[in-house]
């Protein structure tokens, strides 16, 4: 077989985030400005690309992949990618599945089931519609509602994920995730990052979730869990509503040192890291004469070069640390 991804920290990579389109149908205040710039669609890779991608990491020992966007249900044909990269599930792969913002999900929730995913993670960051509006500058917050009910309905496990934010959904957290619960979905609280321009200030909205997780302790009872899903959130039980929580901590508490990821563009550019770095060109090499062995370098290279750790800052007078928004590789 061929060489499991070993980085330089002797990390091995079994888990990767591929994107399928940088576009998206909300524009969600934290992650892009009002007038976002898409990619020119000619720039993206074809749905048999991403699948031939795909089949390159499986052989090097992904075991997890992750659809991503922008938001991947905005892709056309989207399923028949999931469909394929479903059928090694319970071979080379452990699970397929999939990042999104649920406003399409009601449509496809069965046939995601059908296609072999078993859980998804769905964002929700607040269930007020006048605050959902002004988050996300559209009005969707009764689809994405709809489409979690729907995944649900349909038998996949449903982790909702809620980016905190001071003075947006700070106050409804404790409320999200009682509802959460209620409904049996586990929630993961995220920490802003300052990944490209947007047009408010990042600081300002920025909450540590060390915090956070303080108040919650001043009315719930939260003990450690051994759960783990692949990515890097921790996760605590509550003993009063019987759910879980977890927290995606880049900022207040780092946590480089268990990477075991990849994230790769919807047009084929690999970043070792999501806080920046050189990039490896996974559609050049796809595209050469000799894809195989390009692309089996080109992972190489990306092994090479992954750094140690990310460098995010957030205050006054840091640009982002980043120049490139979430949306483009879907975090
Ligand atoms: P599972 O553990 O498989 O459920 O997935 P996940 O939580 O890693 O994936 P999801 O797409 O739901 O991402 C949740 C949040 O974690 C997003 O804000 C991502 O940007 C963030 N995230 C995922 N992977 C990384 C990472 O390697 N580094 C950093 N800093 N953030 C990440
Ligand atoms: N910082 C943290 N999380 C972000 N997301 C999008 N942009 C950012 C950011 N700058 C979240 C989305 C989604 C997940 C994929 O990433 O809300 O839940
Ligand atoms: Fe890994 Fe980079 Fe994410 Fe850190 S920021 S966990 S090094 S990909």
């Amino acid at each position: 077989a061929a060489a499991p991804l070993v980085d330089t920290y002797e990390r091995r990579v079994t888990y990767l985030r591929l994107s399928v389109t940088d576009r998206c149908d909300l524009r969600c205040t934290y992650c892009m400005p009002e007038r976002m710039q898409f990619l020119p669609k000619v720039e993206v890779l074809s749905l048999e690309e991403l699948y031939v991608l795909a089949r390159s990491f499986m052989a090097r020992g992904v075991r997890t992949i992750r659809l991503t966007g922008g938001e991947p249900l905005v892709r056309r044909d989207v399923i028949d990618l999931v469909r394929a990269i479903g059928r090694h599930v319970g071979s080379e792969l452990d699970e397929v599945t999939l990042t999104t913002n649920g406003t399409q999900l009601a449509q496809h929730a069965e046939a995601l089931a059908r296609a072999g995913v078993r859980r998804i993670n769905v964002s929700l960051d607040t269930r007020d519609p006048h605050t959902f509006r002004t988050l996300s500058r559209r009005d969707a917050l009764p689809q994405v509602l709809e489409g979690i009910a729907a995944a649900k309905d349909a038998g996949l496990r449903v982790k909702l994920n809620t980016v905190a934010m001071r003075g947006v959904n700070d106050r409804e957290i404790p409320d999200l995730v009682a509802w959460a619960h209620a409904q049996g979905h586990a929630i993961s609280l995220i920490e802003t990052m300052p990944l490209g321009e947007v047009d408010e200030a990042r600081e300002d909205r920025f909450v540590s979730l060390a915090d956070v997780r303080r108040d919650l302790e001043s009315r719930w009872t939260l003990t450690p869990s051994d759960a783990r899903t692949p990515g890097p959130s921790r996760y605590f039980d509550i003993v009063e509503t019987g759910g879980r929580i977890g927290f995606i901590t880049p900022m207040s508490e780092n946590f480089c040192s268990g990477c075991n990821r990849l994230r790769v563009t919807a047009t084929g550019q690999l970043y070792p890291c999501l806080g920046g770095g050189e990039l490896v060109d996974l559609r050049a090499a796809l595209r050469s004469d000799a894809p195989q062995a390009q692309v089996a370098d080109a992972l190489d290279r990306a092994m090479a070069i992954k750094p140690e750790k990310h460098d995010f800052r957030i205050g006054a007078g840091f640009a982002p640390t980043q120049p490139r928004h979430m949306s483009v590789t879907g975090g």
